[in-house]
C-alpha cells in the first residue's frame, strides 16, 4: 500500500532520523494552514498501519477483508432500503418467499435475496477471524478481545435485520416503530465497524487504550462519537423519510418539511443537516484539540483525514438534497458516513494509547511553549 513516490521518499528521509527530526512539520498547521511534505502524501494511505509491530499479517490481512468486505455488504443493505426490495422476500426470514433459493425472482426479490447471501457470508468471514484469533493469540491479547465484539455485534446485525423483516418494517411501512429500529440498526452497523476497525488496529500492534489516564481527550472523543452516532440516527430516519416520501423537486420538499399536515418522518428529515452542522463545528474543535495534544504523525495525518472526510460529506449532502438523493448519491453518502466512523475510530486509537503524559520537552501548543515538533511513533 506505502507505494506513493513521496511516500516512499519521505519515509527513506526520516528513517534516518532520531524520534524528533527537525523538518517535521510543526504542530498546529491545521490553524497555521502551512504546507508541508506530509500534507501532500495521500491521507488515509495504508501508512497507518505499517509503522506498527503486526505480529501475525495474515490475520491482520484476514481482518482488514473482513472490514472491507463488511463495508460492501453495508452499502448494498442502503441499496436494498433506497429501491424499496426490503420486502422482496416477503416476510419470511431466512427462507425467501418461504424458499430456500428463491425461483422466478423478481428484481426485488433478487435483491434483497443478494443482501442475505452476502450478509450471511460476512457472518461465515466474522466466525473464521474469531476462530482464527483464538487459536493464535494469547488470552488477554487486545486483538483476540477485539474478535469477541465482531462476533457479538455481527449477531445483533443479523438479529436486527431478521426483526425488520419478520415484524415487516419493510417496504411501505412508515411507522415511528420502522423510525426508531431502521436508527438502532444503524447504531449497531456503526459499533459493528468500530468493533472492526479497532480489531485491525490492535492485529496491526496497535496499544491498549488508557481510557480513564487520559480525562478530557477521552470525554471530547466520547463526545464526537456519541455526535456521530447522533448525526447518523438522524440520517437514518431522514433516509427512510425520503425513500417513503420521494420529493418531486426540491421547492416541494422544501415545502413539506415545513408543513405541519406532513408525516412526521418527512418533518424529522430537516434536523439531520442541522445536527451535522453543529456535530461539524464540534468535531472541527476536537480536530484542533488533538492536533495540539496527541503528537504523533499517525494522529496528524488521521486528524486531517477527518476533517476533510466531514467537509466533503458535508457537500455530499448538499448535493443529496439539491439532486433529490439518487440511489447511488445515497449510498456515496453513507460509504462516507462509514469511512468517517473508520478515520474516528482510528484516531480514538492513536491518541488514548499514547502515554497519558508526555516528556516535558515534547509538551507544545496551547499546552506550552511555542516552536516544538511533533514525535513519529514506533
Ligand atoms: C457531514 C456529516 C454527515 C454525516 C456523517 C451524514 C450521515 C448520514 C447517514 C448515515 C445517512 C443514512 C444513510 C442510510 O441509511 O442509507 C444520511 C442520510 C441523509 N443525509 Fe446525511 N450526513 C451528513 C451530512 C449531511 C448534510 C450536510 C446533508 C444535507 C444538507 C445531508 C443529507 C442527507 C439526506 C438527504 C439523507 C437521506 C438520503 C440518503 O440516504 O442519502 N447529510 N446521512
Amino acid at each position: 500500500m506505502c507505494c506513493t513516490l513521496n511516500h516512499r521518499n519521505y519515509h527513506t528521509k526520516l528513517d534516518g532520523f532520531s524520534p524528533v527530526p527537525q523538518h517535521v512539520p510543526k504542530r498546529g498547521t491545521l490553524l497555521t494552514g502551512k504546507k508541508h511534505v506530509a500534507q501532500r502524501i495521500p491521507m488515509l494511505s495504508g501508512c497507518i498501519y505499517e509503522t506498527l509491530r503486526m505480529k501475525h499479517i495474515r490475520l491482520f490481512w484476514f481482518a482488514s477483508a473482513t472490514l472491507l468486505y463488511t463495508l460492501g455488504v453495508i452499502l448494498w443493505g442502503a441499496f436494498v432500503r433506497a429501491t424499496g426490495s426490503g420486502a422482496g422476500c416477503g416476510s419470511h426470514w431466512p427462507l425467501c418467499n418461504g424458499e430456500i433459493i428463491p425461483r422466478a425472482p423478481q428484481v426485488a426479490t433478487l435483491i434483497e435475496f443478494g443482501h442475505r447471501i452476502t450478509s450471511g457470508l460476512a457472518l461465515v468471514l466474522v466466525v473464521v477471524l474469531f476462530i482464527w484469533a483464538l487459536r493464535v493469540l494469547p488470552r488477554g491479547d487486545m486483538g483476540r478481545r477485539g474478535t469477541w465484539w465482531v462476533l457479538f455485534f455481527m449477531i445483533t446485525e443479523s438479529l436486527v435485520g431478521a426483526a425488520l423483516v419478520l415484524m415487516e418494517l419493510v417496504g411501505d411501512n412508515s411507522s415511528v416503530h420502522r423510525a426508531i429500529w431502521m436508527a438502532a440498526h444503524l447504531v449497531n452497523t456503526f459499533f459493528l465497524m468500530g468493533a472492526l476497525t479497532l480489531t485491525c488496529w490492535w492485529l496491526a500492534g496497535g496499544g491498549r487504550l488508557y481510557i480513564r489516564r487520559h480525562g478530557l481527550l477521552s470525554a471530547g472523543l466520547g463526545l464526537g462519537l456519541f455526535g456521530l452516532l447522533w448525526l447518523g440516527m438522524s440520517g437514518a430516519i431522514a433516509a427512510l423519510g425520503n425513500t417513503l416520501y420521494p420529493s418531486a423537486s426540491l421547492l416541494h420538499g422544501l415545502q413539506q418539511d415545513f408543513s405541519p399536515t406532513a408525516h412526521v418522518l418527512i418533518r424529522l428529515r430537516i434536523f439531520h443537516p442541522l445536527i451535522a452542522a453543529v456535530v461539524g463545528i464540534y468535531i472541527l474543535g476536537l480536530a484542533v484539540f488533538i492536533d495540539y495534544r496527541v503528537l504523533t504523525m499517525r494522529s496528524m495525518r488521521l486528524v486531517r483525514s477527518l476533517v476533510m472526510l466531514f467537509g466533503i460529506q458535508v457537500l455530499v449532502g448538499i448535493v443529496n438534497v439539491a439532486l433529490l438523493a439518487p440511489v447511488w448519491l445515497q449510498v456515496t453518502h453513507l460509504l462516507l458516513a462509514n469511512l468517517i466512523w473508520i478515520v474516528i475510530m482510528l484516531l480514538t486509537a492513536e491518541a488514548l494509547s499514547q502515554p497519558a503524559t508526555l516528556p516535558e520537552h515534547t509538551r507544545v501548543g496551547i499546552f506550552a511553549r511555542p516552536n516544538r515538533t511533533r514525535v513519529r511513533t514506533r
